[in-house]
């Protein structure tokens, strides 16, 4: 079973409630890009507006925190209406953060980048419910998908599988008809896709056909 989180970096931030509601009946959770313009060379937003999205409509809120201090606003999300936030292995003090994620009754998610390798998220794995593993680097949407990951994600999905563990691969960056397949069939189960949802003439469509190809690919 795939799970589609479209990415609202890509949607119209003036028209963000009608982007949502054309989506929503082929979206299993909303991923949310955070970014503070440190830890990515971009700026997006922040707990205000997931509080106004969480008011608008019962979809999931995946927070996604490129943030060098994610720490600092755990509560601020949760208490805006994320179920869960994921951080990034690189800014470090993962423990902490995992505790405080957990404390707090968000789902915990541990984020890595195209050059971090599996290695650094592997002692965090009995302690999160997802890994999101970045097929470009965080920043920008619209970026190419980097097949460079792929090998990860297998090697995600079978330390996994091997140690019996319940956490959700989610992949995020450059996912579309032709690069989804190539994800789940490496082990993926949450695709994020912006631009190929948001970018299309009917986005509802895009996600439908979207969802299609990486359920075959599942099947
Ligand atoms: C990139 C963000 C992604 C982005 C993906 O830094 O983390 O979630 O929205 O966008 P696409 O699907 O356009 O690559
Ligand atoms: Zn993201």
């Amino acid at each position: 079973m795939v799970r589609l989180a479209p990415s609202i970096l890509s949607a119209d931030f003036a028209e963000l409630a009608a982007s949502i509601d054309a989506i929503a009946p082929a979206a299993d959770l909303l991923h949310v890009d955070v970014m503070d313009g440190h830890f990515v060379p971009n700026l997006t937003i922040g707990p205000p507006v997931v509080r106004s999205i969480h008011g608008h409509t019962p979809l999931y809120l995946d927070c996604h925190l490129m943030m060098t201090n994610p720490g600092d606003y755990l509560g601020a999300f949760k208490k805006a209406g994320a179920g869960g936030c994921s951080v990034h292995v690189e800014v470090g003090g993962t423990d902490e953060l995992i505790a405080q994620m957990r404390d707090l009754g968000l789902d915990a998610g541990l984020a890595l980048n195209p050059d971090t390798p599996f290695e650094a998220v592997e002692p965090f794995l009995d302690r999160i419910d997802l890994l999101l593993v970045m097929s470009v680097f965080p920043g920008f949407g619209g970026q190419s998908f980097m097949p460079d990951v792929l090998p990860k994600i297998r090697a995600a999905r079978a330390v996994i599988d091997r140690r019996g563990l319940d956490v959700a691969i989610q992949v995020d960056g450059g996912i579309d008809t032709r690069t989804a397949p190539l994800v789940v069939e490496a082990g993926a189960t949450v695709l994020v896709a912006g631009n190929a949802i948001f970018g299309a003439d009917d986005p509802l469509d895009a996600a439908r056909r979207l969802r299609a190809a990486a359920e075959r690919a599942a099947a």
